[in-house]
């Protein structure tokens, strides 16, 4: 043994592999417990996440964007909340997601792409394509977040700057 580790006497050798043993042991244990900490890669420091479909896979950009213009896709979104979004004219991506979260009762609503419409079912509240409210009872617009590709993917952030369709704050923040 002295000859391996000359520097070491056998006492210290045996204290390191002691500690070595300890500090694997440590770090194994802690790092599902890191895991579940630290942030999935889906997820970014402003609470952002990326898309995600019915059964919690990742969406590819590519996959909303073969759909013809004006198109809508229904997406997990922020908090796994469904979340509309929308091919633009020119097949790109729309910057806004639509919560797909009637203001009045929180029902749950289609796209009626012949009416050009968001129809909420349980009450008869109707949105336009942006999230305005044309009928009541809802009493306010759709909730907003940020859509944007990013690699393969489509990332959704949070809204909290002013709410382009009122030019106010928006009522959710
Ligand atoms: Fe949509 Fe009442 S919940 S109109």
């Amino acid at each position: 043994m002295e000859e391996a580790y000359p520097s070491m006497s056998r006492r210290q050798f045996l204290n390191f592999l002691t500690g070595a043993t300890v500090a694997s042991t440590v770090v194994a244990g802690l790092y599902p417990a890191g895991q579940f900490f630290l942030p999935r890669p889906e997820t970014d420091e402003q609470g952002g996440i990326l898309a995600k479909d019915i059964h919690g896979k990742l969406i590819p950009g590519s996959q909303i964007l073969a759909a013809p213009a004006h198109s809508r896709a229904l997406v997990a979104g922020l908090s796994g909340e469904p979340t509309y979004l929308t091919v633009t004219e020119q097949g790109e991506l729309h910057p806004w997601g639509i919560v797909d979260n009637c203001t009045h009762l929180g029902c749950t609503f289609p796209w009626n792409g012949n009416a050009n419409q968001f129809q909420c079912p349980c009450h008869g509240s109707l949105y336009d394509a942006e999230g305005r409210v044309l009928r009541g009872p809802a009493p306010l617009p759709l909730r907003l977040t940020h859509a944007k590709i990013e690699g393969d993917y489509i990332r959704l952030s949070p809204w909290t700057e002013t709410d382009p369709r009122t030019g106010k704050t928006p009522w959710w923040v």
